[in-house]
């Protein structure tokens, strides 16, 4: 889905552009995508899992323009410069009747860029997409030692309903467990 660009701002007064992304934004969300999984062990890959060679380019335009061209499944992103900063992904959990009231979202904010209120932005512009295109439950994963997003999440009205043990092993053989969230729309 594509909607208009919108202006943002955030805590400390500077501005931002809330874009839609597709296919031609592939490699700068590689880029992205790469760095905040270098920040973090809360994205589900390590840093350099995320290829940003000719392949994977690629496949990522591929995804990109499937969730573009999608009605009710969109990659929003923040933009500095012309670097993308913070990105949501809405997407629906499946696509049968049963349970095509469902999505889901993941999102990640670039390191320098924390604490500005951007996730908070993008969790509420996901949420009113997502009431827009008839979705009623929205569900998550996050890691239980991600105080953070956890304390987001909470604060943007989602609820615990499970906890997978050991979901994740870090490189060094730690264990983390993942929260399930979901928030009714
Ligand atoms: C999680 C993440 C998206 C948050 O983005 P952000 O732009 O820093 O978040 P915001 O500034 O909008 O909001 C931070 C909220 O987190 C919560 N929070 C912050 N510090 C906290 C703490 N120490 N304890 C509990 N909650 C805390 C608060 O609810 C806060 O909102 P408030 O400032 O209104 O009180 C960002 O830290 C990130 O990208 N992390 C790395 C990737 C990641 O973890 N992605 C999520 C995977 S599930």
């Amino acid at each position: 889905m594509i909607l208009d660009t919108t202006t943002i701002t955030s805590k400390t007064g500077k501005e931002f552009q809330l874009v839609s992304i597709g296919p031609d934004d592939a490699e700068r969300f590689l880029d992205f995508m790469h760095q905040v999984s270098c920040d973090t062990h809360f994205m589900s890959r390590y840093g350099d899992e995320v290829k940003q060679d000719d392949a994977a380019i690629q496949a990522e335009k591929t995804r990109l323009k499937t969730l573009q061209d999608s009605d009710i499944q969109g990659m929003f992103s923040i933009i500095d410069g012309d670097r993308i900063i913070g990105n949501i992904a809405v997407r629906q959990v499946c696509n049968h009747r049963k349970t095509a009231h469902r999505c889901n979202i993941g999102l990640g904010i670039r390191k320098e860029y924390h604490g500005f209120g951007l996730g908070t932005i993008l969790v509420d512009h996901a949420i009113n997409f997502a009431k827009k295109s008839g979705y009623k439950i929205m569900e998550l994963g996050v890691l239980s030692d991600n105080i953070i997003a956890l304390g987001l999440y909470n604060k943007m009205g989602f609820t615990e309903w499970g906890r997978l043990p050991e979901a994740f092993i870090l490189d060094d053989g730690t264990p983390i467990d993942e929260i399930t969230m979901y928030r009714k729309l």
